[in-house]
């Protein structure tokens, strides 16, 4: 039997096709675009999402008997938040994960609420990012699309109601509205009220494997699929990205670096950080999970190559890079482009480069960018080690994990091996996954995991340019505090 695997994410979809053994047999991937119509905005359009299934779908089956195809599961774009009117019309673009127009909200959430009261409802505080406070600032800012609101739904969601015409969603998305009871797997009153909105409007919830129905006959015919094909919940797309690289059960570790970067480690218990600096979420196995994201990973080395040097060969950037200069770089960059969420939750964070000279060449640039993302990654790493968390090694996975240079720096900057798995599209690779287990091929998202997740190799720390690092990390880390209030002022 064939599986397809969705990986509906902010630069592109990402579609697998994968047969019972966990073997790839094609990828497809479309673009579409993303907009930026305010500074810290970012909206896409849900029917992109949508029309790249309809292309790509049928040319992912090309060659192969659709007969053959179980099931379709998938990992998203987490927090986006899409809202349905009565006709089931998108009533305007989507506000993503990294959208940072909330601020006022979030002051409102988690002051005037407060943290306490947020923490006991839903496990974690208010971000810009998540869907609460997007429901709040429509509410305030475009009352009469906030009253045509019937279905509110996440970016995933909104491609599994196209499939199935089921209003669902699974726990691990859900955990990121901050409108879900993680710890009992319900949606919270008590949020649901704060943002003005019923348990009709939210959707139905299901565990990430469980079958949410088969493709409607509208569906089927425009994906030239059998209409008894079963979709499962799927998961966000972190959550994927863990079953993917087999980060279930407890004790695991996923560090994803693509658009965003995170840091992802599974528990088959329930547990809040303190400081809900981490997120606490459910897990796409059934369990938990704790959660720190930065906001601009990849896309830092994106943006910085391509809009600011005008090149995409980011290889050849790379190569620019001499081996000796590794921990030795005194050019430092901060990479809140898009403000940033774990550990700091400051939306008026900006990206910089501090610390250059005349001498100061282009590679240091490049290199700069590259440890100032690990360097971020490592301060959510921090939080999680003081909650007595030992992370002896990491699954490493994601668009920036392909880079050997990018790889090193990560495993020398948290001083711990990094395993690469064989299939490296996380997300959409889990998302099969989650439809083999939903089509009983394998009875639990841990034996799928046994059975298909390979690791391809392991990067190695060097002990000396750890320590170099270490050095280099305690300097990074004395320059967002310096800067914080500037940032802030430089905002009016
Ligand atoms: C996680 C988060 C991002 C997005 C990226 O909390 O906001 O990782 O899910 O697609």
């Amino acid at each position: 039997m064939l599986y397809i695997g969705i990986d509906l994410g902010t630069s592109a979809l990402k579609l697998l096709l994968v047969d019972e053994t966990g073997r790839v047999c094609r990828e497809v991937s479309r673009t579409y675009p993303l907009s930026f119509p305010h500074p810290g905005w970012s909206e896409q359009n849900p029917e992109d999402w949508w029309n790249a299934c309809l292309t790509g779908i049928p040319e992912l089956l090309r060659g192969f008997d659709p007969n053959q195809v179980a099931g379709i599961g998938a990992g998203g774009q987490m927090h986006g938040l899409v809202a349905l009117d009565e006709q089931d019309r998108v009533i305007r673009p989507a506000i993503l994960w990294n959208d940072g127009r909330t601020e006022r909200e979030v002051e409102y959430l988690n002051e005037k609420i407060g943290r306490e009261p947020l923490s006991r409802y839903t496990a974690n505080i208010a971000f810009a990012g998540f869907t609460a406070p997007k429901l709040l600032w429509m509410r305030a800012n475009e009352p009469e699309n906030f009253r045509r609101i019937r279905k509110i739904m996440l970016p995933k969601d909104y491609v599994n109601y196209k499939l199935t015409g089921v209003h669902c969603c699974d726990y691990s998305d859900a955990s990121g509205m901050l409108l879900l009871d993680v710890a009992n797997r319900r949606w919270s009153e008590e949020m649901l009220a704060i943002c003005g909105v019923t348990p009709a409007q939210m959707p139905r919830l299901f565990e990430s494997y469980e079958p949410v129905g088969c493709l409607t006959a509208e569906a089927a015919r425009a994906l030239c699929l059998p209409q008894r094909v079963r979709v499962v919940a799927g998961a966000g797309d972190n959550a994927a990205a863990a079953v993917g690289t087999g980060v279930v059960g407890p004790g695991g570790c996923n560090i994803s670096l693509g658009t965003s970067g995170t840091i992802f480690i599974s528990s088959d218990t329930f547990r809040v950080d303190p400081n809900n600096a981490l997120h606490a979420f459910a897990h796409a196995d059934g369990g938990y999970h704790l959660m720190g994201c930065m906001l601009s990973a990849a896309s830092c080395n994106k943006w910085f190559c391509q809009d600011i040097l005008g090149t995409a060969d980011f290889g050849a950037e790379q190569s620019a890079i001499r081996q000796e200069a590794l921990g030795h770089n005194r050019v430092f960059f901060l990479p809140y482009l898009m403000g940033e969420r774990s550990p700091i939750n400051d939306t008026n964070a900006r990206g910089a480069f501090i610390g250059m000279t005349m001498d100061a060449t282009r590679a240091d640039l490049v290199q700069a960018v590259l440890e100032g993302v690990a360097f971020a990654i490592r301060d959510s790493f921090e939080v999680a080690r003081g909650l007595g968390i030992d992370i002896p090694r990491s699954m490493l996975c994601g668009g920036g994990s392909k880079s050997p240079l990018w790889r090193k720096i990560f495993a020398n900057v948290l001083g711990i091996p990094l395993d690469l798995p064989k299939t490296e599209q996380g997300p959409g690779y889990g998302g099969a996954m989650l439809a083999m287990v939903g089509c009983g091929a394998f009875p639990t998202v841990q034996s799928a995991a046994d059975a298909l997740v390979e690791i391809a190799g392991t990067v190695e720390p060097d002990e000396a340019l750890t320590a170099l690092y270490e050095d280099r990390y305690r300097q990074f880390r004395k320059i967002y505090p310096a800067c914080k209030a500037l940032f802030s002022a430089l905002r009016q």
